[in-house]
């Protein structure tokens, strides 16, 4: 068979392995392996390359991904499905491989569903907001750099007796905010699903200045919303799924916080730092099984399939059931977590 493959929406550490994966396992069972250049738009556009084993080796451990990727939605231009559609036949593609989160997996969705086209998905987003797997690859990493830069701040806060606020990525779930918070010992996480109180935080934050603590952590996911307000709006303009670009609540709370406090406070936005880079061995060894498992479900037919990771097996779980909601954060978790707050 020819196999297509690319990567769309946000890079994401594992990518390349996962590439990596398909080529090794699809060239073992017999496949060809395309590539396709930045997303949707390389499919629409037949901008694609023969992946090899020379041309994919030397990557398992390398940020981005060497197909490049991109946000665009082939439902949102003109003919779009079926350019989609007309390529992937001009090439020869028996099935295809896209690795993405809800925006890119949606558009597979659709194409299976609508078009016939034989996709399996692999769940990609630092967020770890796709349902129905319990992680995705390059949330780990993402982790663990927000964790990395939290411990830093913590020993500059000391010093200067700070309230320090650490904006992290989480669009709809606060999936980072909170792992990295709890890694982190962070006095405060302020995540999408429970919109906050600012006196609250900074009640916190008074309660263990009165108990002697002459600093404080507060991990805020850029999602995250102030009770009674919208969600942000990012200015207005959105990408081609309609989301808009995030980033500025750790602005505003490090404000409130200096002003309702007294306390001399500080943000620092992790931005993304937090999906450059080398993954962690945790994200490559996921990242390379999903990318196995991918093949395995070529070879099954087993199509508008996503592969997943439940517990300590993966599986494959209809794309349908992972994209109706977005996984948001376990409330037992948040509750452990909350045992650390100031
Ligand atoms: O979806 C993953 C994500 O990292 C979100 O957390 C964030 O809002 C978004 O991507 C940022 O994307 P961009 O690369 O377009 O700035």
């Amino acid at each position: 068979m020819r196999v297509g493959i690319l990567t769309g929406g946000g890079d994401c550490p594992g990518l390349n392995a996962v590439i990596r994966a398909v080529v090794r396992k699809g060239m073992r069972d017999g496949h060809n392996v395309v590539g396709f250049q930045n997303g949707w738009a390389g499919v629409m556009e037949g901008h694609s390359t023969e992946l090899t084993h020379e041309n994919t080796s030397g990557i398992l451990h390398r940020g981005g991904t060497i197909l490049g990727t991109s946000r665009t939605n082939p439902f949102k231009v003109d003919g779009g499905s079926a350019k989609v559609k007309a390529s992937l036949e001009a090439a020869g593609i028996d099935a295809l491989i896209p690795i993405g989160g809800e925006d890119t997996l949606g558009v597979a969705g659709r194409l299976w569903k609508e078009e016939g086209v034989p996709v399996v998905g692999v769940p990609k987003t630092i967020d770890n907001d796709l349902d129905k797997t319990d992680f995705t690859f390059g949330f780990q990493t993402a982790v663990q750099i927000a964790t990395d830069a939290i411990d830093r701040l913590h020993t500059t806060a000391e010093s200067h007796n700070r309230v320090m606020v650490v904006e992290v990525m989480g669009r709809h779930a606060g999936w980072i905010a909170l792992y990295s918070g709890m890694a982190g010992g962070a006095d405060a996480v302020l995540v999408p699903e429970r919109p906050f109180d600012v006196e609250d935080v900074c009640d916190r934050i008074r309660r263990r200045h009165e108990s002697g603590r002459t600093f404080s952590i507060v991990v805020v996911a850029e999602g995250a919303v102030k009770a009674g307000e919208d969600a942000p709006s990012g200015g207005g303009a959105v990408d081609e799924f309609g989301h808009a670009r995030l980033g500025g609540i750790g602005v505003d709370l490090e404000h409130d916080v200096e002003e309702r406090t007294s306390f001399e406070s500080r943000v620092t936005i992790l931005g993304h730092v937090q999906r450059g880079g080398t993954p962690t061995a945790y994200d490559r060894v996921l990242a390379t099984r999903f990318g196995v498992a991918a093949i395995d479900a070529v070879n099954a037919g087993s199509f508008g399939t996503m592969v997943a990771l439940q517990a300590t097996a993966i599986r494959q779980v209809p794309l349908e059931e992972a994209l109706r909601e977005p996984k948001l954060l376990d409330t037992a978790l948040f509750e452990t977590a909350e045992v650390f707050f100031g």
